[in-house]
């Protein structure tokens, strides 16, 4: 089956070294429980949280012997009623490994790569799917939401080409979108990637279905009166812009000071994970400390 590797594992349980054994932490993104399954090793008590109904299946089944552990199907930034719902008034950590998990990349039936039916959705009982993006949105939409999530270069080129193309039928697939793409931007930009040249399209759309940036700052409006003095707040991002919002709400909660930055900076993963889990390489571990 699908794995997941989780990031930044030893870091994660040293920033939370402060709090008491068999105190609870959230896990707002349970994704296959791996920092879950860490935390729960040493002692504390976990509430995993995920908006992806395959990840909630599939930590049942692999952390079911776990006594400490409560799953819940929400989305992360729903942290009072889930504390709510389970008699919990605060809790003295909470994790955010945002972003997408591995089995949810590398499943095609998932339709969050260039292949098979363009889907993208964490949550599946949700509407909005990335083919009625692509399909419903106008020109104007489409070029908003690329540029606004991250491909600015050629947000406008591609915009147009999706318009033009699906007036000859409904872009369906992953593999279609590609082809779109190929088209719309130049040869030698094509060249000069470091990574694939539709990355930041397929991660625009991603984005757009999801509500990604959306669901942090929601987070960052109501997670404060979940986490006790003393609780640890720690987020890793994986993109530039994420990684802005994070900076962003943190000092803001800095200055108001509601919160202490442990790490001025984020912490980074060292050479030695990255060589073994190649995706560490853009993580970046935000650590905050309630006041
Ligand atoms: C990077 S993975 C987490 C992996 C996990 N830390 C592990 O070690 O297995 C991100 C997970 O967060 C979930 N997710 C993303 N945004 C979410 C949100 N707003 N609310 C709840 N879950 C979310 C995704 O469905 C995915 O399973």
């Amino acid at each position: 089956m699908f794995k997941h590797i989780p990031v930044l594992p030893e870091e994660v349980l040293k920033n939370f070294e402060s709090l008491d054994k068999g105190e609870i932490i959230v896990d707002g993104t349970l994704g296959r429980g791996g920092h879950s399954k860490i935390l729960l090793d040493k002692g504390f008590k976990v509430i995993g949280i995920d908006r992806d109904e395959d990840a909630i299946v599939e930590v049942e089944r692999s952390l079911s012997g776990e006594n400490g552990l409560k799953i819940v199907h929400s989305n992360f930034f729903c942290i009072k009623e889930v504390l709510f719902g389970l008699k919990v008034e605060k809790v003295g950590g909470i994790l955010l490994d945002l972003g997408v998990s591995t089995p949810q990349l590398e499943n095609d039936e998932r339709g969050f790569g260039f292949v098979g039916e363009l889907d993208m959705r964490m949550d599946r009982s949700q509407e909005l799917t990335a083919k009625m993006v692509v399909n419903e949105y106008s020109e104007e939409e489409l070029e908003r939401v690329l540029y606004k999530n991250g491909e600015r270069v050629n947000a406008k080129n591609i915009a147009r080409s999706i318009v033009e193309f699906r007036a000859d039928g409904e872009i369906e697939s992953g593999e279609r979108l590609l082809e779109i793409v190929e088209k719309s931007i130049g040869e030698s930009y094509r060249k000069s990637r470091r990574h694939h040249w539709a990355t930041p399209t397929f991660r625009a759309l991603r984005i757009e279905v999801n509500k990604d940036y959306e669901n942090i700052e929601k987070f960052f409006d109501l997670f404060v009166n979940c986490l006790r003095k003393g609780g640890i707040l720690q987020i890793i991002t994986f993109h530039s812009i994420e990684d802005k919002i994070v900076r962003k709400r943190l000092r803001e909660l800095k200055q108001k000071k509601i919160m202490k930055l442990i790490t001025k900076k984020p912490i980074e993963a060292t050479l030695k994970e990255i060589m073994k889990n190649s995706k560490a390489k853009r993580a970046k571990l935000w650590v905050a400390e309630m006041r």
